[in-house]
C-alpha cells in the first residue's frame, strides 16, 4: 500500500492517510435510465462531455487513491478499450466482470481477491451513478479513527422517501437500515445511504460467494444484527444520484455550470461546454450547463438550455430543447420543443413536435413532422 503524499510529508496523522484503493461498482443494468442504457451502460453515458465515470476516477485520483478494480457485468466489454490500464488518469485500473450478475454485494466479494490491502485496512467502495463532492479522505479518516468494520457517507435529503433511511446515533454509529418509509411516523431521520463507503478488507472476504447478495439488503442490516460497528458520516456537500434521466441532465449541467465538483470537465466552467468537432450556429443560445458533444450539430435560433447533447446529434433551426437528453446520432426538427425529454441514440423527431415532462423517446425511433403535442398549436 503505497502512502499518500501528505504522509510522506512526515505527518504523524496517520488518520488522515486515505485508503490507496478502491472497488468501483459499475455493472447495473441503470433501467430507470433507459433508453439511455441500451447502448450505454450507465457510467459511460457522457456528463459534462466526457463518460461520466471519467469524474469519479478522477476525483478518486485526487484523493490519493492509486489502485481501483472495476466490478463490471451489464456490457463489460466497453470498459476496458476506454479506461485501459488507467494510466492517463495516473491510475492502476482492473476490470472483473461477473458472468451473471452479482448484485452490489456479491459483485465485492467477486472482485476481492484483486485487492492488495491487508486484512484490517481500509478499501473504498463507491456506486458508479453517484456525483458527489464528499471528502473522501476525511471518510477514511472517520473510518479509522472510529474504528468501525464499515464506514457509510451519508447524505441528508429534503424528501426521504424514495430512499433507504439509515439514522445514527449522537456519536455517528448506526442504529439501523430502515425500508424505504411508507408513513411519516416511519420517517424517523433524513439521512441515507449516499452510495460509498469504506470497508475493513477481511469483511469483504466474508461476503458470501457465488451467488447474489444485495449490500444494501443483506450485508449492511446482516452486520449490524451481529453487532457489528457501522459509522455514518454525514456530510452535506452536492451529492446527486443520476440514476434517472432527470437526475442525470441535472448533474451534466451542474458539472458545466461549476455546482458539481470534477478535476475531469474538459473546459472552462460556464453556461455552456461545446467540444472540439462540434458545430453551433452564431445566433443559437446554448446555457444553463448545456453540453454539446463532437460531431453534434445545432442549428440558427435553436434554444438549448440545460442540456446534453451526444455525439453527432443533430438540433435544426429554432429547436427549443430544455433540460433534456438528445442520444448519439438523434435528429430534432426545426421548432420542436422538447422539455424534461430523453431522445435515444438515432431517434428522429421531426419538426413542430412538442414533447414534455419526462417522455422518452426509444433508439431509432422516429417521429415524424407535428406528430405529438402536449398543447394545442394555436
Ligand atoms: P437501475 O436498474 O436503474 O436501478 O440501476 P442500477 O442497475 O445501476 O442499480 P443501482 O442504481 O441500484 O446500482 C447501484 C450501483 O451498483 C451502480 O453503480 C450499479 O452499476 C452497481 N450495480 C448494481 N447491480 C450490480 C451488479 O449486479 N453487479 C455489479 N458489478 N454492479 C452492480
Amino acid at each position: 500500500m503505497r502512502a499518500h503524499p501528505a504522509s510522506e510529508a512526515g505527518s504523524d496523522d496517520t488518520s488522515r492517510r486515505p485508503a490507496a484503493e478502491a472497488i468501483l461498482l459499475v455493472g447495473g443494468k441503470g433501467t430507470r435510465l433507459r433508453p439511455l442504457t441500451v447502448h450505454t451502460p450507465k457510467p459511460m453515458i457522457p456528463a459534462a462531455g466526457v463518460p461520466f465515470l471519467t469524474h469519479q476516477l478522477a476525483r478518486a485520483r485526487a484523493a490519493g487513491v492509486e489502485h481501483i478494480v472495476m466490478a463490471t457485468s451489464y456490457l463489460a466489454e466497453v470498459f476496458e478499450p476506454h479506461f485501459g490500464d488507467g494510466s492517463a488518469l495516473g491510475l492502476h485500473l482492473e476490470y472483473v466482470t461477473e458472468t451473471d450478475p452479482l448484485g452490489t454485494g456479491g459483485a465485492l466479494r467477486n472482485v476481492a481477491h484483486r485487492l492488495h490491502s491487508a486484512p484490517g485496512e481500509p478499501v473504498l467502495v463507491f456506486n458508479g451513478d453517484i456525483l458527489t463532492g464528499l471528502d473522501i479522505a476525511s471518510l477514511v479518516a472517520t473510518h479509522r479513527a472510529s474504528g468501525a468494520d464499515v464506514s457509510l457517507h451519508l447524505t441528508r435529503v429534503d424528501d426521504p422517501r424514495a430512499f433507504g433511511l439509515v439514522p445514527t446515533d449522537p456519536g455517528g454509529r448506526v442504529t439501523a437500515f430502515l425500508e424505504k418509509p411508507q408513513t411519516p411516523e416511519e420517517i424517523v431521520t433524513d439521512q441515507v445511504n449516499a452510495g460509498a463507503y469504506v470497508f475493513t478488507r477481511s469483511l469483504l472476504d466474508a461476503i458470501p460467494a457465488g451467488r447474489p447478495v444485495s449490500v444494501e439488503r443483506e450485508t449492511f442490516p446482516g452486520l449490524l444484527a451481529e453487532g457489528a460497528h457501522l459509522q455514518g458520516m454525514v456530510d452535506s456537500t452536492y451529492w446527486l444520484d443520476l440514476g434517472t434521466p432527470q437526475a442525470f441532465v441535472r448533474g451534466s449541467a451542474d458539472l458545466v455550470l461549476g455546482r458539481a465538483p470534477s478535476p475531469a470537465v474538459p473546459g472552462r466552467r460556464g453556461e455552456r461546454l461545446v467540444l472540439p468537432g462540434a458545430r453551433v450556429a452564431e445566433d443559437a443560445k446554448l446555457f444553463g450547463g448545456t453540453s454539446v458533444a463532437a460531431g453534434a450539430v445545432v442549428g440558427a435560433g435553436a434554444h438549448v438550455e440545460g442540456s446534453t447533447v451526444l455525439a453527432g446529434a443533430r438540433i435544426d433551426p429554432d429547436a427549443v430543447v430544455r433540460d433534456s437528453l438528445i442520444g448519439a446520432g438523434a435528429h430534432i426538427g426545426s421548432r420542436t420543443v422538447l422539455d424534461g425529454v430523453v431522445v435515444g441514440d438515432g431517434a428522429f423527431v421531426g419538426a413542430d413536435n412538442e414533447l414534455l415532462h419526462g417522455a422518452r423517446v426509444w433508439c431509432d425511433a422516429r417521429l415524424e413532422a407535428g406528430s405529438v403535442r402536449f398543447s394545442s398549436d394555436e
